[in-house]
């Protein structure tokens, strides 16, 4: 699967099998993690069944069916640039485990973070946790209507894009818009904005600060429209931060 086609596929997946994941997948995931650690200062972890076989983190099944097998947790530092750093790798490590037919889901608020155990460094925090493994036959009726519920707060995307007419706007800018919508976002605010300015160059903004996720999404923002601006063929990496510039290569 290629990586367009997992930000295609890819859905919060709250409802997973009891299949168990192959020890060459975990792998390509530490792999992925390892690379990610070293090149970035984070602290991601990937963590399988506790001892007495009760899973590594407890996901609230008020939202979820069953667990996942696996978690990856996303521990980095408590600073603007971390929580946008787990956005974006976090992002990476998604659609990797996407990529390998596993169902993820990024979460925040639903599991029990009082019990979570893993290993911190000084001055970081467990930002979320990810959920891995195979997704259920079957989506029960709950979690399909959970997520139909929050897919309808879909923006429109021309809602997304600032200092040019969505009519007007370059085709590679209207996908990758539309490839940052179908990606993850905290309650699918969709917080993020592309602005562009007078010599064409793009700005991705969060204007709005409610939760302090909105800076995670940025990051998994930034790592869509990159994905599928290259796909575009307008290869380009971003500045970090609200307002970072789209540098084209
Ligand atoms: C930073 C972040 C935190 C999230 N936290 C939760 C959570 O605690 N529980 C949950 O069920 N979904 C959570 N989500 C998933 C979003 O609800 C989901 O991405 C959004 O509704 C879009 O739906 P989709 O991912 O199925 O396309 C989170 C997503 C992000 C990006």
């Amino acid at each position: 699967m290629k990586t367009m086609e997992a930000i295609e596929e890819r859905f919060s997946c709250r409802a997973y099998s009891d299949k168990s994941i192959p020890d060459a997948v975990i792998q390509a995931l530490q792999n992925e993690i390892q690379v990610i650690n070293d090149d970035n200062d984070l602290n991601f972890q990937l963590y399988g069944a506790l001892e007495d076989g009760s899973p590594a983190f407890s996901l609230s099944q008020q939202m979820f069916a069953g667990t996942a097998p696996w978690f990856a947790a996303l521990v980095g530092p408590d600073t603007d640039l971390g929580k946008e750093q787990v956005g974006y790798f976090g992002e990476c490590l998604v659609l990797l485990a996407t990529q390998l037919g596993l169902g993820t889901c990024w979460v925040a608020g639903t599991f029990d973070r009082s019990a979570a155990k893993f290993e911190a460094r000084e001055g970081d925090v467990l930002h979320d946790i990810i959920p891995l493994g195979y997704a259920a036959e079957k989506t029960p009726l709950k979690q399909r209507t959970v997520r139909a519920a929050l897919r309808k707060r879909d923006k429109k995307p021309g809602a997304m894009l600032k200092g040019v007419n969505w009519d007007d706007a370059p085709a590679w800018i209207k996908d990758a818009i539309e490839s940052v919508i179908l990606g993850p976002s905290a309650v699918n605010e969709q917080p993020v904005v592309f602005e562009i300015d007078a010599d064409g160059v793009v700005r991705a903004t969060v204007p709005t600060i409610k939760s302090g996720l909105e800076l995670t999404d940025l990051g998994i923002a930034k790592l869509h429209f990159q994905l599928a601006a290259g796909n575009s063929g307008i290869a380009g990496a971003w500045e970090w931060g609200d307002g970072g510039r789209f540098l084209l290569a």
